[in-house]
């Protein structure tokens, strides 16, 4: 086995002795059925934000702001669980209030957290299944098989579903918060998906997992290993793959906040979207950061007769009408995008290139409820500025402990790399490699 070892000098004694015995997590050696063992590292799939899937139930503290949402939707059994996103009725007008009002998160200055909307209460389910990841909507050819594709590709490669192939859904519209600062629900999906590495990693002969994280759960992911020693990193997480991750935030999030952004959803009302997108915690997550960002002028308004560098987000929060979400930027998140931490396992980012992203927005005399009279395009994945997909790797790769590799894709977009063929190749190509014991070497197709 090549496992990498910890610096032994952070290993406590009864660890060491059992990484002499398998040489990463704790494990019983399991035969795998049919006598032959299984070579597989397990893979833990992380999505981004729109990947995810909701429930909700309603309870009686909840206060409907029309008779609509008073009987929208009419569910019966399932312990009055329905399915809140992705869900098509969100299309029809009069229910689209009704998906916001629910969807919306509340700031407690006093608890310094954020909570649901009273009387509604939400869960993720099937966490550690890759089921909702593959969540077909059979109406719509919206978000459609978010990570089918990755997770159909990689069953062809020989992974199987609960045994070495799991999925880590989480609730979207919650962040993490920078240190002192509780985040209940974000830190409870920390433990969660610790626990489901830790349980992978045994189940499969103690090899370390595989994580493959696209966009917002590139994010969680470094802080899952941020959060945790060492030790406990090198043993468990053998890399960390991340699809269009967005380091450094990317400015079409800006333009989220100001005007909304209806993810190319036809028919709806951006505006009540856009109240609704504004309250999640981990929207603000997203806003560009100044350490990617710098002095770059970002935003102009004429109306405000100003300009916005991300160095300027809570002046920028407070001129869109947000004075909510000021303090909870300031304190909150900004701390923890200001520290990147390393990751401490070895790394390779796959990101889009060559497509036209949001790169600069100018507002003018109407303000920002009009939607930008210009829009400045650079490069991206049509989501994420390149700025932010490479940005924070320049500075990791500076430390020699930190293996790091960057790849390519060329005219490939945000969404785009979870079923585009050449993405999905290289994906197969990096996790066979890993799974073959291959040397590590960085590589940039053509
Ligand atoms: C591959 O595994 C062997 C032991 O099976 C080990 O000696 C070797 O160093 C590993 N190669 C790499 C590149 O990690
Ligand atoms: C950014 O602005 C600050 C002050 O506003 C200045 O001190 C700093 O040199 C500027 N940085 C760059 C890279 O222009
Ligand atoms: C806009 O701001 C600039 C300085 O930032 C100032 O010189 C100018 O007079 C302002 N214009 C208006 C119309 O307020
Ligand atoms: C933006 O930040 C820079 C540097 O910190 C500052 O000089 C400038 O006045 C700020 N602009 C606004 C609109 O707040």
């Amino acid at each position: 086995m090549e496992e990498r070892r910890p610096p032994l000098a952070l290993v406590p004694t009864a660890v060491m002795v059992m990484l002499s015995l398998s040489s990463c997590c704790v494990s019983a050696a399991r035969p795998a059925a049919g006598g032959a063992e299984q070579q597989l590292h397990p893979v833990i799939l992380i999505p981004g934000t729109g990947g995810n899937q909701l429930e909700a139930r309603l309870t009686e503290d909840y206060r409907p702001s029309s008779l609509v949402c008073r009987v929208w939707p009419p569910v019966r059994g399932r312990g009055g669980w329905f399915r809140l996103w992705f869900d098509p009725s969100v299309l029809i007008a009069p229910l689209t209030r009704c998906f916001a009002e629910r969807m919306k998160l509340y700031y407690d200055p006093a608890a310094d957290d954020y909570r649901n909307a009273p009387g509604v209460e939400t869960r993720v389910s099937d966490f550690g299944s890759t089921s909702t990841l593959r969540y077909l909507d059979p109406n719509l050819k919206l978000l459609t098989g978010y990570m089918n594709t990755l997770a159909s590709t990689l069953e062809k490669a020989g992974y199987e579903e609960g045994r070495d192939l799991f999925g880590a859904p989480y609730d979207f519209r919650y962040g993490l918060a920078g240190p002192g600062h509780p985040s209940q629900v974000g830190s409870a999906y920390l433990q969660r998906l610790k626990l489901l590495v830790e349980t992978a990693c045994v189940a499969n002969g103690g090899r370390p997992a595989i994580l493959v994280a696209h966009s917002l759960g590139g994010l969680f992911a470094l802080q899952l290993l941020a959060r945790n020693p060492l030790p406990w990193r090198t043993a468990h997480v053998k890399r960390l793959l991340t699809l269009s991750t967005p380091w450094g935030g990317s400015v079409q999030e800006m333009l989220t906040f100001a005007s909304g952004n209806t993810l190319g959803v036809p028919f709806v009302d951006a505006s009540i979207i856009r109240d609704e997108q504004r309250t999640s915690e981990s929207n603000l997550w997203l806003l560009p950061t100044p350490k990617v960002f710098g002095n770059t002028t970002l935003v102009v308004s004429r109306y405000h007769n100003r300009s916005y560098s991300a160095k300027n987000m809570t002046q920028f929060l407070r001129d869109i009408g947000f004075e909510e979400g000021v303090e909870s930027y300031r304190v909150r998140i900004r701390p923890l995008v200001e520290a990147l931490p390393e990751p401490g396992v070895p790394v390779t980012c796959l990101v889009g290139t060559g497509v036209d992203t949001v790169e600069s927005l100018v507002f003018g005399d109407g303000g920002y409820d009009e939607g930008p009279e210009k829009v400045v395009y650079g490069d991206g994945d049509g989501t994420v500025n390149l700025a932010s997909l490479v940005g924070p790797i320049k500075a990791w790769s500076d430390s020699p402990a930190q293996v790091i590799e960057v790849v390519e894709l060329p005219k490939v977009s945000h969404l785009g790399i979870l079923n585009d063929k050449n993405a999905l190749e290289q994906i197969i190509r990096i996790v066979d490699s890993i799974n073959l014991n291959a040397t590590s070497t960085s590589y940039h197709p053509s």
